[in-house]
């Protein structure tokens, strides 16, 4: 049990209390992290002469050769240490003598770990922001290859409009760059260096917070230190931000495991993406977008976690923050192996182009088009859509659409319908004619497709 205190108990802490306590089973994920900020504030203390160059430069080599053992797995962290902290500081004292009792000069794991964690989750911003851009990427290339292939739009699960595939993928390009943006806004937000803040009430040591941050990449040094400690509103807006993503993967499985379905049949995931039943021969399930979407529960529930945690909790640093970690790490993984899975599956997923089309030209998705038919030729909308609810239950009965009526079927129900009503209602016009930005219409798609592009590649 290797402690960073001790002096002023009289006795062993209890082994249970001391494994309920030790954190070194989940915070050794940022040891970088933990020797990358170590490095930084011992720069600063020579800066600031609390340190001698002498000093500096030894501890400086102690830290690196720690990194360099742990990462080439010659060092192993183990649970004797109660944390990562402890873990570094005592095989750096190990290694370099005395002089590496100084390195905590100015500092208190308060404010350490509160830079580690930013260090670590700014980190993993720019990584799940690189995920994102390659699902984007493939949802683009979805996108541009299929401003002509028609398919039926959905409201209530019922057939609509007709749209187009490039259309429907637009609306989830939309919403992934949406959550790229946000994970700007976080990052941005959060940039600051909690470093140099101690326990709570800042050190009497001259420190140069300033440099520190700009040493660490940061914008600045924050500017309380009891909220610098106590601040985890960075996590919970990462948690949200990514229960976020989740519940957009999620809705995106649930369309891909519709559309997969017998019924549909709208696309067909690949080989690779999909497993088999150990009883049914014939399945082929479409398991990786079960997966994502169940779990999206596990990730909204990191986000209840910490929200409930940190409810009751007085400034400033208290233990219960000790357990904003987990959930975090574990949210991370998670929509990394989501995001990854899923973009691997869809940029494989092969479109039924044929079956869409079909599907697009039965259940009436071009009603409302007939409407405005009769509203262009001078009759009231209201009348005309009552004209065309009777057409939609003459066809039920006959079993055809409504560009399967010949002109005279069209007539009995109403003398306005001319030869024209069949090209107006064609479903190419149906989706040409939607031309203004954010409509299927191709012109607009392809606008709106070289916006993208420009985005992408900014
Ligand atoms: N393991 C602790 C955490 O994750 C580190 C901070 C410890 N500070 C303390 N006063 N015990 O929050």
């Amino acid at each position: 049990m290797a402690q960073l205190w001790g002096g002023r108990f009289t006795k062993e802490t209890d082994k249970l209390v001391y494994n309920f306590n030790a954190s070194i089973s989940f915070d050794q994920k940022f040891f970088r992290q933990d020797i990358e900020g170590s490095m930084a504030h011992v720069k600063m203390l020579a800066k600031q002469s609390i340190l001698s160059e002498n000093e500096k430069n030894q501890i400086l080599l102690g830290l690196e050769s720690i990194l360099i053992d742990v990462e080439n797995g010659k060092l192993t962290i183990t649970d004797e240490y109660e944390d990562i902290h402890s873990f570094v500081e005592a095989n750096l004292i190990d290694r370099v003598g005395d002089v590496g009792k100084k390195l905590h000069t100015g500092r208190s794991r308060n404010d350490q770990v509160a830079l580690d964690m930013k260090l670590y989750t700014r980190h993993e911003i720019i990584e799940i922001k690189g995920l994102l851009k390659n699902l984007l990427d493939s949802i683009l290339k979805i996108m541009e290859q299929n401003i002509d292939t028609y398919m039926p739009g959905f409201t209530h699960l019922q057939k609509a409009q007709p749209i187009t595939l490039a259309h429907h993928m637009g609306a989830y390009f939309e919403m992934f760059k949406r959550d790229r943006q946000r994970l700007e806004d976080i990052y941005n937000r959060m940039n600051y260096c909690p470093l140099g803040s101690g326990a709570l009430a800042g050190t009497t040591y001259p420190l140069d917070r300033d440099y520190t941050a700009q040493l660490l990449d940061f914008n600045g040094p924050t500017l309380n230190s009891m909220d610098s400690v106590a601040d985890r509103d960075y996590i919970i807006e990462l948690l949200s931000a990514l229960s976020t993503i989740m519940m957009h993967l999620s809705r995106f499985s649930e369309e891909i495991i519709l559309w997969n379905s017998n019924e549909y049949h709208f696309v067909e995931i690949d080989d690779a993406y999909s497993t088999g039943s150990s009883i049914m021969p014939q399945k082929k399930n479409p398991d990786i977008a079960e997966l994502v979407r169940g779990k999206t529960g596990r990730v909204y529930g990191a986000l209840m976690s910490i929200l409930t945690t940190m409810k009751g909790i007085p400034l400033a640093y208290n233990k219960d923050m000790q357990e904003d970690k987990e959930l975090t790490f574990d949210a991370i993984d998670t929509v990394k192996g989501c995001v990854t899975l899923f973009t691997g599956m869809l940029s494989t997923l092969k479109f039924n182009k044929d079956i869409m089309k079909t599907s697009a030209m039965k259940g009436f998705t071009n009603a409302t088009d007939a409407a405005d038919y009769l509203v262009n030729h001078g009759v009231p909308f209201r009348d005309a859509h009552g004209i065309i609810g009777k057409l939609v239950l003459y066809c039920i009965e006959k079993d055809k659409a409504l560009d399967e009526l010949s002109l005279d079927e069209l007539k009995s129900i109403n003398p306005v319908f001319e030869q024209d009503i069949f090209e107006a209602i064609s479903l190419e016009t149906c989706v040409n004619k939607r031309i203004t930005i954010g409509a299927p219409g191709p012109d607009a798609m392809k606008e709106v497709i070289q916006i993208y592009k420009e985005y992408l590649h900014f």
